[in-house]
């Protein structure tokens, strides 16, 4: 990354609460104009992160640079950052329009100015004529509305923005999602969004950063860390993911499980593993493939076990031969469709095949939670 397109630089963070290590050693940059997210499960220390981002949580050590500049120190009012929180935080006793111009009025416009900047704003976020109502008599979503509109009011160089949607029902949350991510595109503004939610993390995010425990576990677009996850963590939080234990590694891209053997090209760090080593093989429901040519390497006979209808898909559960595993079993996402052009039923025969580059490989030894 060039120097002066980076605004944002992490370096080397942690933060600890007493005894307890929230944060270890977290490094990351966000370029200028960037949308990232920071996804992990609860209490992994995402809030945590923003906060020192912020200026809100001093960190135990490591620094926090902006523009090139050392902002470890400096509290939130020097930071130039307009925060928005998971709870709606609006002033109750506030109209839309005077919560949105609260940030405003300390900054010493005219009031004719702030009239102004508060239409525009309203305006911006689809709330026009709402200004006048209390938070109480808006939704949910207009309530977020209006703290991204206060959150953005003095033009901030960097939003921050804790679960914003994770209150919201689930259409609601969909919709704000794009125009959320529309906003930010027009501003050019480069911000940061924490979620738990994986979904909303690869449909928004440029970049998605992966804690796990405090530690920054992976960083890459949605596309990457999805179609490479880099620990068994990564892959059984962002998505679904079928884990083949008991694998042995018997040469360069083969292994053996049972009598059988995988091939494997889409490996994963684990290359250089030597033969012998023990390994973890996975591969997504949606990348098991029906077969058509027997004679592919990665080629079973399995037997459909049980199936759950998802509308638009089933998730099949396989049970692969005994000369494979006695006991092991896979999961495929199957089109609707083509369950009921293959006439796929309970205890039918089913061949698949798992492609030799849809196959990730962990080191046993590395931790599935
Ligand atoms: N002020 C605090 N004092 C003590 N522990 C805290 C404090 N803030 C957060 N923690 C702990 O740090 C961990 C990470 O918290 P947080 O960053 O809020 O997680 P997340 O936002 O990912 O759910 C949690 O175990 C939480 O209990
Ligand atoms: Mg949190």
């Amino acid at each position: 990354m060039n120097d002066q397109d980076i605004y944002l630089k992490v370096d080397s963070v942690s933060k600890n609460f007493g005894n307890f290590t929230a944060l270890a050693d977290v490094s990351f940059q966000a370029r200028r104009g960037e949308f990232l997210c920071i996804l992990g499960p609860s209490g992994c220390g995402k809030t945590t992160l923003l906060r020192v981002v912020a200026g809100l949580e001093k960190q135990t050590r490591g620094r926090v640079f902006i523009e090139n500049r050392d902002v470890s120190s400096l509290p939130v009012s020097k930071r130039n950052v307009g925060i928005v929180f998971q709870s709606y935080a609006l002033f109750p006793n506030l109209t839309a329009r005077e919560n949105i111009a609260y940030g405003l009025k300390s900054h010493g416009q005219s009031r004719q100015a702030i009239r102004q900047r508060v239409d525009e704003l309203l305006d911006l976020v689809g709330l026009r004529g709402m200004g006048r109502k209390h938070p109480a008599k808006l939704s949910g979503g207009q309530q977020q509305r209006v703290a991204l509109s206060r959150a953005i009011a003095v033009s901030p160089d960097l939003l921050l923005l804790d679960e914003p949607l994770s209150a919201l029902d689930a259409k609601v949350r969909v919709m704000l999602r794009g125009e959320i991510r529309q906003l930010q595109q027009r501003l050019g503004i480069t911000t940061i969004m924490v979620t738990h939610d994986q979904e909303e993390a690869l449909t928004m995010a440029d970049r998605i950063l992966i804690i796990d425990q405090g530690r920054l576990v992976q960083h890459g677009t949605p596309r990457q860390v999805y179609d490479k996850p880099a620990t068994p963590f990564v892959a059984n939080f962002v998505g679904a993911m079928n884990f083949i234990e008991g694998a042995t590694k018997i040469d360069q891209g083969v292994y053996e499980i049972g009598k059988a053997r995988l091939c494997i090209t889409g490996e994963n760090g684990t290359r250089r593993l030597p033969v012998g080593s023990h390994v973890t093989i996975a591969i997504r429901p949606e990348d098991v493939m029906l077969h058509i040519d027997p004679s592919a390497p990665n080629s079973f006979e399995t037997r459909v076990e049980d199936m759950e209808y998802r509308g638009s898909l089933f998730r099949i559960d396989l049970k692969f031969p005994a000369s494979v595993d006695k006991a092991a079993t896979i999961t495929a996402d199957v089109p609707a469709e083509t369950v009921r052009r293959l006439g796929i039923a309970l205890n039918a025969t089913l061949p698949i095949n798992l492609p030799v580059d849809r196959l990730q490989v962990y080191a046993t030894n590395a931790q599935v939670i």
